[in-house]
């Protein structure tokens, strides 16, 4: 029967099970270096583990966390106490998951756009994350607005490296978490965006359905539909709540299980507001709750400061975060 249900669908369903969202601790190594350089934390792999060691062991974490993201590097790692962590979120009932994609390069002959790599090789890589326990994927594509990008080009290349990986990645038992970043950065207005986002999601599901992605088992992680950081025209949360609510009633296919938001560089507090307006204005079949990488770690990460005896606090922090993002998730009336 081509509706049963297959064990993936399990999966997600899980990663967004009531109240519950995803913590994105998949900072690359550039990445992770840019958050820990602000507070003198040099990166190496052993201030990466005791940081990962510190989110990860945070106790009570599961109650409002369901997955976490993590990267190549971390997959692998053991705690001090010589325990992996990866063991370490399963005992916590928390699923963990591996960003696979590389990045992104400059799209050729389309200046300032960007197409996200990580193909080669990708069946083999997501063969061997299985092993090591992972049981879910992300793919992060970026795009850019002004008045005139992101170009169809750029949207459709991205699309459709977002339903290779996500084809792949079900092919390997693993949920993908398909991610079409719409970028803040730019002066575009709420409703510039709104359409932007409205294309890409529509060219994005048309190919994962041409790859015969099976939506049941996947999730969509986009940005909030927002108005760019230097738009002079400001956006109230309600007004965020109602463009990213109608957009995604229109393009993102009933089938998909949740919807889970980046927070894209929006304060811990915005982002959280927003999560809260979003639910209140929610009317759709998906759950609609958070991946937050930044909006999730910023109080947690410079609580810590690479300190040893920050640990206990910089828990506090996250479990605070977590607490008031899953708050967020349950404002949901229907
Ligand atoms: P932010 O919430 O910091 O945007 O990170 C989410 C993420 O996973 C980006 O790929």
């Amino acid at each position: 029967m081509p509706n049963s249900s297959s064990p993936l669908d399990a999966t997600a369903q899980a990663l967004v099970a009531p109240g519950k969202g995803i913590l994105a601790a998949d900072e690359s190594f550039p990445t992770i270096e840019k958050r820990f350089k602000p507070l003198d934390i040099p990166a190496n792999e052993e201030s990466r583990r005791a940081y990962r060691e510190t989110l990860f062991t945070t106790a009570g974490l599961g109650e409002f966390i369901s997955g976490a993201i993590l990267f190549d590097e971390t997959l692998r790692q053991t705690a001090h106490a010589g325990t992996r962590l990866v063991e370490i979120l399963q005992k916590q009932g928390i699923l963990p998951g591996i960003k696979v994609d590389h990045g992104t390069a400059g799209l050729p002959n389309f200046p300032d756009e960007k197409m996200t790599e990580g193909l080669d090789g990708l069946r083999e890589r997501l063969r061997e994350y299985h092993g090591l326990g992972a049981r879910f994927t992300k793919w992060r594509a970026v795009l850019t607005v002004s008045e005139v990008l992101p170009s169809l080009t750029c949207i459709e290349v991205n699309a459709y490296r977002l339903a290779l990986f996500a084809s792949l990645s079900q092919e390997a038992g693993l949920v993908p978490i398909v991610e079409p970043e719409i970028l803040m950065d730019g002066d575009h207005t709420l409703a510039r965006c709104e359409e932007v986002a409205s294309i890409t999601l529509r060219t994005v599901f048309a190919a994962l359905s041409a790859h015969r992605v099976r939506l049941e088992a996947m999730l969509l992680k986009p940005a909030m539909v927002l108005p760019g950081v230097d738009c002079q025209q400001s956006a109230t949360e309600e007004e965020i709540a109602t463009h990213t609510v109608r957009c995604l009633r229109r393009t993102v296919p009933a089938a998909v299980p949740g919807i889970v938001f980046l927070s894209g560089g929006q304060s811990p507090t915005q982002a959280t507001q927003r999560l809260t307006a979003i639910n209140r204005a929610a009317a759709g079949p998906w759950a609609l709750s958070f991946s937050f990488g930044r909006a999730l770690q910023e109080s947690s990460l410079s609580t810590w400061h690479g300190k040893a005896e920050n640990i206990p606090a910089a828990q506090t922090a996250l479990l605070y975060s977590a607490r008031q993002n899953s708050a967020a998730v349950k404002a949901r009336s229907v």
